[in-house]
């Protein structure tokens, strides 16, 4: 009888403790609209797993291939080539780099690869940001820009991926969730 007791407690705090990361997950969605003449388009969403953010989405609208993926500092679309992102957001003061390379810029997502109907479909995780507003590593208030050419991931500061054909704000909240939905709007 004891241990069906305790065998229940620890199910229920199983449980419970997953609910509860699921509510606390901080998550942030960038909605991207096309620049510099492009069609490229889609959303991302950005959620905080531990030490990573977990990055997920679709991005569509652009030609076949790897193409530069970044965060950029400046969360201001306004510009209709995307330039008043600024550079990669870089709060380290490091290198340009590949995302999973010792030395980087925080905003380095590398590439995302276009399928032959122009789609890229999104999903990886990757550490040195955080969904944060206050934390210097905060992603949320800045931008997400994809590029037109491949992201050689050793040029720096650019790695010569070529001028911005979308653009996103990152935005704290989820927009999918009933929640935060009305909550949280990009523009
Ligand atoms: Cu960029
Ligand atoms: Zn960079």
């Amino acid at each position: 009888m004891k241990k069906h007791v305790l065998t229940i407690a620890c199910c229920v705090a199983v449980i419970s403790g997953c609910a509860m990361m699921e509510e606390k997950e901080p998550k942030a969605t960038a909605s991207l609209e096309p620049r510099s003449g492009s069609t490229v388009s889609g959303t991302l969403t950005f959620t905080q797993v531990g030490d990573v953010v977990r990055v997920t989405g679709e991005i569509k609208g652009h030609t076949k291939g790897p193409k530069g993926f970044h965060i950029h500092e400046k969360g201001d679309c306004s510009d209709d080539k995307g330039l008043n992102t600024g550079g990669h957001f870089n709060p380290h003061k490091s290198k340009h780099g590949g995302p999973y390379e010792p030395v980087k810029h925080a905003g380095d997502l590398g590439n995302i690869t276009f399928n032959d109907a122009g789609v890229a479909n999104i999903n990886f995780t990757v550490g040195d940001i955080s969904v944060s507003k206050d934390r210097p590593d905060g992603i949320i208030g800045r931008a997400v820009i994809v590029h037109a050419a491949t992201d050689d991931l050793t040029t720096d500061p650019t790695g010569n991926a070529g001028g911005r054909v979308a653009c996103g704000v990152i935005v704290g909240g989820d927009a999918g969730s009933s929640q935060g939905g009305m909550k949280y709007q990009p523009y």
